[in-house]
C-alpha cells in the first residue's frame, strides 16, 4: 500500500534542479517528514552503472536513440521496484530528480522517438508508480545552455548537444505540464534560489495539506 507522497523534478540541465532538491529535502526532514531523495538515470547499482553508460563510458558514444530509451526505461524499471515503491510504502517522501517525463521529453520529443512507442516503453517501466506531483523548473533555453557552458567539469554525452535540442527540451517540458496540469506545478526557475524554494514548499503543503497535517 502507498502511503507515502512521490515527488519529481524536471527541466533542463543548468534549471537549478538539484540546488532545490537538496533545499527541500532539508526542510522536509526539519519537519518531521522521512524523506528519500534520488535521481535518474541511476539510483540503484544496476541504473548507477547505465547511467555511465548512457552519460560517460566512451562506449555510451555511438547508442542509437532506440537503445537510449530502453536503457533509460530498465534503469526506471529497477529504480521503481528496488526504490521508489518500498519508500512509499513505508510513508517516505520520495523525490526524484528527473522521472518518466524526462523520457517522453527527451527521446520522445527531442530525439523524435515514436511518441507512441515512448510513452508504451515507459508505461511498462513504471506500471502504476506515478508521480503525486512535479515540478518543471523552467527557463529559458538559452539561458540554461549558458549556465552549463560555465560549469567547471566537462559536459558528458548529453550535454554535449546543440542549442535547438535544449529548446525542444524546453517547449517539449511545457506542452507536458499543459497537458496535465494537476499534476504539473511549473515554476520560473530564473528567480533568486530563496524565492523558489518558497514556492515550491507553499504549493506542496497546498497540494498534500492532509498529508502534513498528520
Ligand atoms: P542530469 O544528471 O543532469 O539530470 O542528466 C541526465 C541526462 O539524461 C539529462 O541530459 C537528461 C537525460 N535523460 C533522458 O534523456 N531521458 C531520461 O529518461 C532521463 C531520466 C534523463
Amino acid at each position: 500500500m502507498r502511503r507515502g507522497l512521490f515527488v519529481t523534478f524536471e527541466g533542463s540541465e543548468g534549471c537549478g534542479k538539484s540546488t532545490q532538491i537538496r533545499r527541500l529535502a532539508a526542510w522536509l526532514r526539519e519537519t518531521g517528514h522521512p524523506c528519500l531523495t534520488t535521481r535518474e538515470p541511476g539510483g540503484t547499482a544496476a541504473g548507477d552503472r547505465m547511467r555511465d553508460l548512457l552519460q560517460h563510458a566512451p562506449e555510451g558514444h555511438g547508442l542509437v536513440p532506440e537503445a537510449e530509451l530502453f536503457l533509460f526505461a530498465a534503469s526506471r524499471a529497477q529504480h521503481v521496484r528496488e526504490v521508489i515503491r518500498p519508500a512509499l510504502a513505508r510513508g517516505d517522501v520520495v523525490i526524484s530528480d528527473r522521472f518518466h517525463d524526462s523520457t517522453e521529453v527527451y527521446q520522445g520529443v527531442a530525439r523524435r522517438l515514436d511518441p507512441a512507442m515512448t510513452r508504451t516503453v515507459n508505461g511498462y517501466a513504471i506500471g502504476e508508480t506515478l508521480p503525486d506531483v512535479t515540478f518543471l523548473l523552467d527557463m529559458d533555453a538559452r539561458e540554461a545552455f549558458a549556465r552549463l557552458q560555465k560549469r567547471e567539469r566537462p559536459a558528458d554525452r548529453m550535454e554535449s548537444e546543440p542549442l535547438d535540442f535544449y529548446e525542444a527540451v524546453r517547449q517539449g517540458y511545457l506542452r507536458a505540464a499543459a497537458a496535465e496540469p494537476a499534476r504539473f506545478a511549473l515554476i520560473d526557475a530564473t528567480r533568486p534560489e530563496e524565492q523558489i524554494a518558497d514556492e515550491i514548499r507553499g504549493v506542496l503543503t497546498e497540494k498534500f495539506h492532509g498529508f502534513f497535517a498528520r
